[in-house]
């Protein structure tokens, strides 16, 4: 398709689609100034919210630099999706001492909010600076990841704190599992989901030669992992069945610490916009932490419909119990996170979760 074409279609789209933010942030006057070079790549970053135009975000960045090159861009995109001004600049810290309003200590345990132990998991997703982000690599690039990442997970494996093994999907290395296996640590959270699966992922490149440059490690406790290769290059979580949130905060900082000290492993992050990620959804922390929990009278009616308007003004998404895109369990399980990544700070976050958690659970409570 010619430029010309293009724009006339993100043109019409945009006017179709008021809630696809990427094409309402998409301006021709600015795309015009361009090179010929760089209007490509700013249209290969809107592909997925093009084909798939009831995206919320409906764009991926493809290079770690995509956000400062194309500035004009995603500043705005930016400040439409996490309602921040299009000069906001991202801080990151871990340190609760800098958050108000915390219980004594510091401790966020759950059963102070009269709340049972739940599966507790935080996240963060990272991406080497020293290759495309997954939207725009090669096959070869992938594999050449996965090898890098390989090096580092046996220093992993060597440290006793750690231990555990790598689990491949590209097809015939030792370490490559089979359907079953693949399948068991999905069922587990451990693992994600096929990516070919995914029309946003599959239209930006991100899933492109599935499931080559794609695996997971696990540490021998099954509570560190990393996974390799799919919408970032890296997503390193703690998981953990318990009440007290700062066990897996605090395990994966440390842990964090470790990873990035391994040789060969420098993450890309930007100036103004921090920990740099595929999605702009997730710019700035990257961070996702999450429980997973039984709100049985909100979700009576079997949809998680009550649960997400009770949670929106609180700040909280509501996920089903497989993440993003899928039902809630059986028994009402939901998975509720904090829905802030940008312009907020890693230790805000976790906060940020327990006093939801505190606010939502008095909901549940009340609710008939
Ligand atoms: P991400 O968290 O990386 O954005 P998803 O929402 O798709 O991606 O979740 C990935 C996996 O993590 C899914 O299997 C989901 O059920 C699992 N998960 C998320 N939060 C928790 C939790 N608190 N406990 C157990 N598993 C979780
Ligand atoms: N690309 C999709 C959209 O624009 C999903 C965005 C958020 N989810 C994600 N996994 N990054 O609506």
């Amino acid at each position: 398709m010619t430029f010309t074409a293009t724009l006339a279609k993100i043109a019409d789209l945009a006017a179709q689609y008021p809630n696809n933010i990427s094409l309402q942030c998409f301006d021709p006057i600015y795309f015009s100034t361009l090179p010929e070079a760089d209007k490509k790549r700013l249209l290969q970053c809107l592909k997925s919210g093009i084909e798939n135009p009831q995206s919320e975000m409906g764009c991926y960045a493809c290079q770690p630099s995509d956000y400062d090159d194309f500035r004009p861009f995603f500043s705005k995109a930016l400040a439409a999706y996490h309602k921040v001004s299009d000069t906001a600049k991202q801080v990151n810290d871990w340190s609760l001492a800098h958050v108000q309003g915390l219980p004594k200590g510091g401790v966020l345990d759950l059963s102070d909010l009269g709340l049972p132990a739940l599966s507790m998991r935080v996240r963060v997703g990272r991406n080497l600076a020293d290759f495309p982000l997954p939207a725009a690599m090669t096959q070869t690039q992938r594999v050449a990841l996965e090898t890098r990442m390989m090096a580092a997970f046996e220093v992993l494996m060597a440290d006793p704190a750690y231990g555990g093994s790598y689990y491949s999907l590209t097809p015939g290395t030792p370490n490559t599992i089979d359907t079953q296996t693949y399948q068991d640590l999905v069922d587990a959270h451990l693992m994600f989901k096929d990516m070919s699966a995914d029309s946003y992922l599959v239209s930006g490149g991100l899933a492109a030669h599935w499931p080559h440059g794609r695996g997971c490690y696990v540490s021998s406790d099954r509570r560190f992992i990393i996974w390799v290769g799919e919408e970032d290059h890296l997503r390193i979580m703690c998981m953990e069945h318990g009440t007290v949130l700062n066990q897996v905060f605090d395990r994966l900082k440390t842990a964090l610490d470790v990873v990035s000290g391994i040789d060969g492993l420098s993450f890309a992050t930007s100036q103004d916009y921090g920990f740099v990620t595929s999605c702009p959804t997730n710019l700035g922390t990257a961070m996702r932490a999450s429980v997973h929990i039984p709100l049985p009278k909100l979700t009576a009616d079997g949809t998680d419909s009550k649960a997400k308007a009770i949670a929106k003004p609180l700040g909280l998404s509501v996920r089903g119990a497989g993440g993003e895109h899928t039902p809630i369990g059986a028994d009402g399980t939901v998975d509720i996170s904090p829905s802030a990544r940008f312009c907020i700070t890693e230790a805000q976050i976790i906060a940020a979760l327990y006093k939801g958690l505190a606010k939502l659970k008095a909901q549940e409570d009340s609710a008939v």
